[in-house]
């Protein structure tokens, strides 16, 4: 079929998004490193804002007229002469979302995922989909993630750090919607559960639950000390401490389907057969519908292709086979502001 002019110049000025998208992520990435959203709390001029944080004006101007285009800050005009001291940068909200210790900040998402780490997998996604099962983060940088993560303190905080980011968005907001999950628990392990993040916010707002964060011994090792959490080190695959249910966020997307089996048969193991569940909080990909999360779905599913050797995210069905096969036959998905659900899946 013939392709018009037209049609040929718009695609030619769509694929820039494509060809040049990763400077979104890398400006945003160095207005952090500056420190920008910080120091813009208060609104400020190109020379306020360059001598607070000692840049170069003229480098300045050029990164906020960027971010001011992709809407990260936002400008208004004084009644200055000058033509550049007339410009006021001011905050937006996504500017506030990148405060190092702003409520609900996402920076340590952000520098999780433009660490040269992370970023180095993606040159080798190809090679995953040609050599099928070659892992791009293990071409990258030598080993899988959990086993470089356990060799690099460094990298292994900055994980743990950005999983409690996200874990400070997700449980409140399951919290605010579904606090009847949590009803008649009286202990809950936290599977692959992190630095504890996660448990800490649970048992403040379910002070009837006895929580305890199980993870690889390396991560439980440097956790700090919550009231009403108990650390303990272990390794999934082969057993998990007893509790009246088991919660699993965003850990089976990091394993295949048999794994994930392998997973939740040792969480069955240690659940009461008669009351217990396991609550398991990820993505439901929608193949059919255009939901509203639906792009953060799919930009997960090829994070978990770069990063993780296995890892995917899942549809419906398919998180129904893998419930299935470790012998959970009921189960619920609960919907909260969140590109993330809730599957309480029972015995
Ligand atoms: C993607 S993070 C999720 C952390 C946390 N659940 C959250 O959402 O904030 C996956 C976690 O699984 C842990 N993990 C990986 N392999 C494990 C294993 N074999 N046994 C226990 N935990 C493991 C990692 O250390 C990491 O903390």
């Amino acid at each position: 079929m013939e392709v018009s002019k037209m049609e040929e110049g718009q695609a030619q000025i769509d694929i820039w998004n494509y060809v040049f998208g990763f400077t979104s992520m890398a400006v945003v990435k160095c207005a952090v490193d500056l420190g920008i959203p910080d120091v813009l709390e208060n609104p400020m001029t190109l020379s306020e804002l360059s001598s607070a944080l000692g840049c170069s004006p003229s480098a300045l101007y050029r990164i906020m007229r960027f971010l001011i285009h992709r809407g990260i800050f936002k400008k208004t005009t004084n009644d200055r002469t000058d033509q550049l001291e007339s410009i006021v940068y001011a905050q937006t909200p996504l500017s506030r979302l990148l405060m190092r210790n702003g409520a609900n900040s996402m920076t340590d998402i952000l520098l999780l995922e433009t660490s040269p780490v992370m970023l180095a997998p993606w040159h080798h996604l190809s090679a995953r989909a040609l050599e099928n099962d070659t892992s791009s983060f293990q071409a990258a940088n030598g080993e899988e993630l959990w086993c470089y993560a356990a060799k690099n303190s460094a990298h292994c905080k900055l994980i743990d750090n950005a999983m409690a980011c996200m874990a400070r968005m997700t449980v409140p907001a399951i919290l605010d919607n579904h606090l009847e999950i949590f009803e008649g628990i009286t202990s809950l392990v936290d599977v692959g559960g992190g630095n504890g993040t996660a448990l800490s916010i649970l048992v403040k707002s379910c002070p009837w639950i006895r929580g305890i964060n199980f993870d690889l011994p390396h991560v439980v090792s440097v956790c700090q000390h919550y009231d009403g959490v108990e650390h303990v080190g272990g390794n999934m695959f082969e057993c998990v401490p007893r509790a009246d249910a088991a919660f699993l966020m965003r850990v089976l997307h990091d394993w295949n389907d048999e794994e994930c089996i392998h997973i939740l048969k040792n969480c069955k193991e240690v659940i009461p057969t008669d009351t217990g569940k396991v609550i398991i909080v990820e993505a439901v990909i929608d193949e059919e519908e255009a939901d509203k999360y639906k792009h953060v779905h799919l930009y997960l599913d090829m994070v978990m292709m770069a990063h993780t050797d296995t890892g995917k995210e899942r549809t419906r069905k398919e998180w129904e086979y893998v419930l299935n096969e470790a012998g959970f036959h009921r189960y619920t998905i609960k919907h909260f502001k969140s590109f993330h659900s809730v599957i309480e899946a029972y015995p």
